[in-house]
């Protein structure tokens, strides 16, 4: 069984390796799937600005490649670069309808250095989804 505090701690971890040159945000996501397997993504800029890739996604899309399709809970932390995160960094909207693709009933933990601060329902940080 894995804690809430230590998929925060995976995140805070994953953060480390983030790749921000540019924006000098560090983000690190700690995705839980429902196999019990911890999936860490950080984020990942890149010179073509618009390549970059955000931590949430990371995650998600290094589970799916490993075969997981089901999952229970993301804990995500950001802030400038090189510093403990000290405020909440909620997904951006493009990663809460990725995220929606395959856990609608994911439960986002939202964490800074201090521990997890706050959680939300996926469904109500997206109320209207898009679904064909
Ligand atoms: N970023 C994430 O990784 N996740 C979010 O939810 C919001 C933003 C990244 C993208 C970019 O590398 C940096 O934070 C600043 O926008």
């Amino acid at each position: 069984m894995v804690s809430d505090e230590a998929l925060l701690r995976a995140a805070l971890q994953a953060r480390e390796r983030s790749y921000c040159p540019y924006s000098r945000f560090a983000v690190g996501a700690a995705l839980l799937a429902a196999s019990g397997g911890i999936y860490t993504g950080a984020n990942v800029e890149n010179a073509s600005y618009g390549l970059s890739m955000c931590a949430e996604r990371v995650a998600l899309f290094r589970a799916v490649a490993a075969g997981e399709r089901s999952f229970l809970k993301l804990a995500i932390v950001g802030g400038p670069a090189g510093r403990a995160p000290e405020a909440l960094c909620p997904p951006c909207g493009a990663c809460r309808q990725a995220l929606f693709e395959f856990a609608p009933d994911l439960e986002v933990l939202l964490g800074t250095a201090r521990g997890i601060e706050t959680r939300f329902p996926l469904r109500n940080l997206l109320p209207e989804p898009f679904e064909l």
